[in-house]
């Protein structure tokens, strides 16, 4: 089974983990499953930009960005080209090294309140 090592993140997961998924599985349910509680405002449809992460190794092993992910994409806080919706990148059989952005763009706007 492909690993995903996720990289440390002050509040969801704040020692860093590995963990294993299976090939086919979208980076967001792995994560979800082993309690990282990643945000997936959308409940992981591609209509929200909140499971934002950055696939700092294997970018190029996960499905290709379609159109409507793209789109969604432009929205998220912190874009960077190596990243994916992760209800969207569906895993391969290489491991995957993911960054989850500091902020969601919820916790973004709520800045302007
Ligand atoms: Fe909304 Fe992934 S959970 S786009």
């Amino acid at each position: 089974m492909p690993k995903i090592t996720v990289l440390p993140h002050t509040e969801l997961c704040p020692q860093g983990a590995v963990i294993e998924a299976e090939a086919g599985t979208s980076i967001c349910d792995a994560l979800l499953k082993h309690d990282i509680d990643i945000d997936n405002a959308c409940g992981g449809v591609c209509a929200c930009t909140t499971c934002h992460v950055v696939v700092r190794e294997g970018f190029k092993s996960l499905n290709e960005i379609d159109e409507d992910e793209d789109d969604m994409l432009d929205r998220a806080w912190g874009l960077t080209p190596q990243s994916r919706l992760s209800c969207q990148a569906i895993l391969q059989a290489t491991d995957v090294t993911v960054e989850i952005p500091k902020y969601s763009i919820n916790l973004a706007k709520e800045g302007h309140h």
